[in-house]
């Protein structure tokens, strides 16, 4: 099982969109695949006594997360960073079992020209930290409401492309490291 992770909790978040296209290219190549949508975290994630008392849907998330052959994670930029629900949905997992040895791929999208470049290298940073498999095949969508918008959408565009190949050559990685069966 892949696990996309929406990296943010904005509603009617891009990243969303870009998570649904991303479903049905692992659905396409055999692959089966779920995606966590970080909106669906309620608002005590933020109390002070989340970290001691994780809310239900935290727990749910934790086992689908460990559950995890590899990981997809859709990282939008904010303020040339993840976002904050990521960071804190991150420092909710448990140590070191969430991401010790589990592969993670990474898509960095952004309003501005660089793409997400710096969330995602943000973020290979902290996996790296935990150990996680990064896999080195990034994609970063520049501009990418327009790309959304663009006549087809992402499945006509290159970057619609760009994905489909990240997502077989992370399946191949997966397979790889024996952490994928078919
Ligand atoms: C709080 C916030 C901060 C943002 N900061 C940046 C930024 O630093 N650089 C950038 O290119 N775009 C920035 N954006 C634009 C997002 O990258 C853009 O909205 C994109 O669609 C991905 O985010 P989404 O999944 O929330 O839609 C920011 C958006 C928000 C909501």
């Amino acid at each position: 099982m892949i696990t996309i992770i929406i990296g943010t909790n904005r509603a009617g978040s891009v990243s969303a969109q870009v998570a649904s296209f991303l479903s049905t290219v692992y659905d396409e190549i055999g692959i089966k695949n779920q995606t966590l949508d970080l909106a669906e975290l309620p608002p005590e994630t933020f109390s002070p006594d989340a970290y001691a008392e994780k809310p239900a849907r935290v727990i749910e998330f934790t086992e689908q997360i460990l559950a995890s052959s590899g990981l997809v994670v859709i990282a939008p930029e904010y303020n040339g960073s993840m976002a904050g629900a990521l960071k804190l949905f991150i420092d909710m997992l448990p140590f070191p079992e969430s991401f010790e040895d589990r592969p993670v791929s990474y898509i960095g999208i952004a309003a501005g020209q660089f793409g997400g470049l710096r969330p995602v290298e943000h973020l290979q940073q902290v996996f790296g930290y935990r150990n996680a498999l990064n896999y080195p095949r990034r994609v970063f969508i520049p501009a990418v409401g327009s790309v959304v918008q663009a006549e087809g959408g992402l499945g006509k565009h290159e970057f619609g492309e760009r994905l489909r190949e990240q997502a077989k050559g992370f399946a191949d990685y997966c397979r790889s490291l024996g952490k994928l069966a078919d």
